[in-house]
């Protein structure tokens, strides 16, 4: 019997090409070095209730997966959030609302990565280190020292810059994931007491360390206790301030926020920043995803297509419809 195919990273690529190879009928073994799926999808869970502090929704503009969000929503996984839009530039704010169906996991973001892990084999607190390739099978190495396998095949799930190095028996691979440049972002959530009084549920940001804010309590089956706002500083930003502390980058970023919002920002009563070095490709590619399908290794994510969640998924079922199509 063949071994199994291994897949490194769970977030919605890795779980996407998952999805596909178990229901081919192939075993497989997920990692992750998180306590949890989800990567950049995943929310935080805190006093304040679940933050969304990465992805903040999605669009579906592609035929397969404007299927498969419709499907999700059929399970309950997902809804749309139809928020109060904004635009601010030169520091002014004014509405801007669109056509464009947003969708947002429920109740929370990664709620959708959970389901589609559902009871999939999967280790989680284990940062894979290494690749390496036997006589004729795959295996992995961790942080810690163990090792894993043997796989037949290997997808590799994980932004570019991290998988560069687990894609080292094949040098093309990780030339290629070596040229993907990753923006960090800064994401602040505050909590209020009392809602603010401003009809703002989500805004795009120009000209300023801002980039995005969004009523996080203002998304569907959110806690109501508090009124939650993420704010997500821009790639410029982040990258100049990428080694300050969590508590100046809460100072910075409130600051601008109420110098924005237009109404009056008490102190909040609960705050938490959180650093994405590998935030968002600096650029799109059109590679679905990078294979060497003679050796059995493969990479997918964002990377591969367009930095968004329609992206990483497209990519996952690009990986696993190449891993099949070598194995007819
Ligand atoms: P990831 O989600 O990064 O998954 C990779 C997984 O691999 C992670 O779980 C990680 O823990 C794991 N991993 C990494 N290295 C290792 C290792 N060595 N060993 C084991 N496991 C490892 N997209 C949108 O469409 N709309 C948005 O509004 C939006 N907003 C965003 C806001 C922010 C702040 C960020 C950071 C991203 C946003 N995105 C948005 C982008 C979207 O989140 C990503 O495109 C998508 O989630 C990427 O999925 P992925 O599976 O390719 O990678
Ligand atoms: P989308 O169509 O809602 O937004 C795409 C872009 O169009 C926005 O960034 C914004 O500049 C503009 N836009 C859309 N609607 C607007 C409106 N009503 N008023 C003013 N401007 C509007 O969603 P799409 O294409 O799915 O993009 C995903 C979003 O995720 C983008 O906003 C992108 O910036 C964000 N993202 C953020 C990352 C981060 O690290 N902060 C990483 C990856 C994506």
């Amino acid at each position: 019997m063949m071994p199994p195919i291994a897949v490194i990273g769970t977030g919605i690529a890795g779980l996407s090409a998952a999805q596909v190879l178990h229901a081919a009928g192939q075993s497989i073994e997920l990692f992750d070095k998180s306590r949890g799926s989800g990567g950049r999808m995943a929310s935080k869970r805190s006093e304040a209730g679940s933050l969304d502090l990465g992805a903040q929704y999605f669009t579906a503009r592609d035929r397969r997966f404007v299927e498969v969000v419709q499907q999700w929503q059929t399970r309950g996984w997902v809804t749309q959030w139809q928020p109060s839009l904004y635009n601010a530039q030169d520091g002014q704010l004014s509405t801007s609302p669109d056509e464009q169906v947003r969708w947002v996991g429920i109740p929370h973001m990664s709620a959708i990565t959970h389901a589609m892990l559902d009871t999939l084999p999967a280790r989680f607190n284990c940062r894979i280190t290494e690749v390496f390739r036997g006589d004729r099978y795959w295996n992995l190495l961790d942080a810690d020292g163990n090792s894993y396998g043997p796989y037949s095949q290997v997808i590799i799930a994980i932004p570019a810059p991290q998988a560069t190095s687990l894609l080292a028996a094949a040098p093309k691979l990780a030339g290629a994931a070596a040229s993907v440049a990753m923006e960090p972002t800064w994401s602040v959530a505050l909590g209020f007491n009392s809602a603010l009084d401003t009809r703002v549920e989500g805004c795009f940001v120009q000209d300023s360390s801002l980039d995005w804010l969004a009523r996080n309590h203002s998304k569907p089956g959110r806690n109501k206790q508090l009124d939650t706002w993420v704010l997500h500083a821009s790639s410029a930003w982040s990258r100049q301030h990428l080694d300050l502390s969590g508590e100046a980058v809460i100072e910075q970023l409130h600051g601008a926020f109420a110098e924005l919002i237009g109404c009056a920002v008490p102190p909040p009563s609960f705050t938490l920043a959180h650093r994405w070095l590998y935030a968002r490709p600096a650029q799109s590619h059109q590679w679905g995803a990078l294979a060497d399908a003679d050796l059995g290794l493969y990479a997918c994510g964002d990377w591969c297509l367009s930095g968004r969640v329609e992206g990483a998924w497209l990519s996952g079922q690009e990986a696993a419809r190449r891993l099949l199509e070598h194995l007819q």
